[in-house]
């Protein structure tokens, strides 16, 4: 068994730190005094934030992973990379339908894919991203929709393609274009809506704004987690 006072070196932005070798890259920064108001978010392998870069001294390899899931190791030089610049298209769902004529207009790049599969192996989450690059050139966004689904938008796929496609924000205009234009409209949503509308929640609602901060807190740590 590892013990928890083992400490271990890694290099932080460059700078040399002995760290307990049981913890995550997260934890370990916080360790090592640095206060993180970019780059985390829920701490739990969901959001995306902490797109990370590390490589391990004397080996070539530059490796990638979620700060908040990934344990440090002995001789780890990593950055962060909170956000990555893509380029994000503005559109209204409205006004497009899901045709290889809107990919074109709104994600040209997407078509220059040269098939080198860097973006597929460089997702902490291991999607087939190249896959679903290619459902997208071929208009199948009910296959891009579900082959991109557990994307956290981090960003590491488009900081290393060749050709500059923004994977993320494509698969999410396929999502979209899915949810609105291709899946039939959902019978529960439309009630529940209605729901809303006729004010079925709303002394509940009033109860929550009014309630006191610890009361939220009890309701949010007790409530159910699918
Ligand atoms: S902080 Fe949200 S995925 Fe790591």
């Amino acid at each position: 068994m590892v013990s928890n006072n083992s400490k271990v070196n890694i290099y932080i932005m460059g700078k040399k730190y002995a760290v307990p070798e049981a913890l995550t890259i997260m934890d370990a920064m916080e360790y090592a005094g640095y206060q993180l108001k970019r780059g985390c978010g829920c701490r739990a392998g969901f959001c995306g934030a902490c797109a990370t870069v590390y490589r391990i001294g004397g080996d070539y390899e530059l490796k990638v992973g979620l700060a908040c899931q990934t344990k440090v190791e002995p001789e780890m030089y990593l950055a962060q990379i909170p956000f990555f610049p893509g380029r994000k298209a503005y559109y209204d769902l409205e006004d497009i339908n899901p045709s290889t004529a809107t990919l074109m207009t709104l994600y040209p790049e997407v078509f220059r894919c040269l098939g080198c599969n860097s973006c597929t192996k460089v997702c902490p989450q291991d999607l087939n991203v190249m896959q679903y690059i290619a459902y997208l050139q071929r208009g199948d966004f009910e296959k891009a929709a579900h082959e991109s689904f557990d994307c956290l938008m981090c960003g590491l796929c488009v900081s290393r393609c060749p050709v500059n496609i923004v994977h993320y924000n494509a698969a999410i205009l396929a999502r979209r274009l899915y949810g609105k234009h291709i899946l039939p409209p959902s019978p529960h949503l439309r009630e529940r809506v209605q729901e809303i509308e006729d004010g079925k929640f709303d002394k509940e609602l009033e109860e929550l704004m009014n309630a006191e901060t610890e009361k939220i807190e009890d309701l949010y740590n007790s409530r159910d987690i699918e």
